[in-house]
């Protein structure tokens, strides 16, 4: 049986200390904003906000725990650069993990850079919401979310505690 997408909301949160200043247009965070809406999820929230692990946590919690919004798609921050936090504030948010999709998404993205090997995004899931990190730029985001929108009806439906069948 098909999964009704619009049951689930969904946030956007594009980390980026740049962006957060209004030096850099997120063209990542309308365009996986697009995507999703184009699918049918129902778009609950859309922020930019500095790389700073502590603002991270406390938004991803809020949307979480507060705001109920059952998927969380991150954009940037996951990377080597001293100032990449996204995994680091992800440790304190995510109560259980779900590394098979980030590594999935990492394996299909070295298909097409070698240096897919440096986003150390995870995704995992807190209370009854899925939270995926992607890479920064809008090449990234899209080629990484690409990997994993086949699944992610049927994710949020079983996270939330459906029974709908595997096998099909
Ligand atoms: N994955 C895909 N599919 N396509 C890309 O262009 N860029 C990589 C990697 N993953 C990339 C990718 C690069 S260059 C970096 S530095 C890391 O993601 C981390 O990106 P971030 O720091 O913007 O999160």
């Amino acid at each position: 049986m098909k999964i009704d997408t619009a049951r689930f909301s969904f946030g956007v949160l594009t980390m980026s200390d740049k962006g957060s200043r209004g030096e850099r247009e997120d063209t990542s965070g309308p365009y996986l904003v697009k995507t999703l809406q184009d699918l049918g999820y129902k778009q609950k929230a859309y922020a930019i906000i500095p790389d700073k692990a502590e603002g991270i946590k406390n938004t991803l919690i809020n949307w979480v725990d507060e705001e109920k919004i059952d998927l969380i798609v991150t954009t940037g921050g996951t990377g080597v650069a001293p100032t990449d936090v996204t995994p680091e504030a992800m440790v304190d948010v995510i109560e259980k993990d779900i590394p098979g999709m980030a590594e999935a998404m990492r394996a299909e993205s070295l298909k097409k850079t070698p240096n897919a090997v440096l986003s150390r995004g995870r995704t995992g899931i807190r209370g009854n919401s899925l939270l995926i990190n992607l890479p920064g730029s809008e090449k990234a985001a899209r080629e990484n979310i690409a990997v994993l929108l086949p699944s992610l009806a049927h994710a949020l439906d079983k996270i939330q505690g459906g029974t709908s069948d595997c096998g099909v």
